[in-house]
């Protein structure tokens, strides 16, 4: 049976276009059963709509405490029957309640290599800094802000002449080929997670 893949975004929805793309392509062997976001007018919902993919809104701003909001999350996600959560430019951050309801099923898209420049505006903490190799890692997510194990990263150089845009352009073009990677490997279970090292089985 096809793993299930629920896909929590806030914003313009590259990276969830990405995932239908290799689907459609047969590049992945998954579906995405739903596609929430925190947002009513975020691109990411036109794309799902486009594809016919179930979409909902749970804005947070509609909940006195995290909690009732995380547990609306919880039961749109439990309705679709998801095996794996994606955290594809999802502004929130999610409580251990949250968490630990999907243990190691979460992953995350982070455009810097972790753990350098957690947060936001990793592109821009990254110029700030001056380094010339950054990147993007895909993590499964923990109790903190970017912090848990790394499944794949990727490096990216930063030229003189960048600025946030061609940078985060650069960058970007990164992260959806190296999400699909990672989905890939945890949807084949080719993932061992050792404390905080993840081991990828096989070639990929
Ligand atoms: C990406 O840069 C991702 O790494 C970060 O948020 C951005 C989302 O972009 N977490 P998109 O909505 O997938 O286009």
């Amino acid at each position: 049976m096809k793993k299930k893949i629920g896909v929590l975004v806030s914003g313009r929805g590259t990276n969830l276009q990405a995932i239908i793309d290799a689907i459609e392509k047969k590049e992945l062997d998954a579906e995405i059963s739903v596609v929430i976001s925190n947002k009513s007018d975020a691109f990411a919902l036109e794309r799902a709509k486009k594809h016919c993919i179930p979409s909902v809104v749970i804005s947070h701003k509609d909940f006195d405490k995290r909690e009732d909001f995380e547990k609306e999350l919880v039961n749109a996600l439990e309705k679709s029957g998801v095996d794996f959560i994606v955290l594809a430019g999802f502004m929130r951050i999610l409580s251990p309640f949250f968490i630990n309801k999907y243990k190691n099923r979460i992953i995350n898209i982070h455009p810097a290599l972790l753990p350098s420049f957690p947060g936001v505006n990793a592109q821009k903490q990254a110029l700030h800094y001056g380094v010339k190799i950054t990147g993007c890692s895909v993590h499964f997510v923990d109790e903190g802000v970017d912090s848990g194990p790394i499944i794949l990263q990727c490096a990216v150089p930063v030229f003189d002449n960048d600025d946030e845009h061609s940078l985060s352009k650069r960058i970007l073009k990164e992260e959806h080929k190296l999400l699909i990677k990672s989905l890939k490997l945890l949807i084949e279970d080719k993932i061992v997670i050792q404390g905080r090292r993840v081991i990828c089985k096989g070639e990929f």
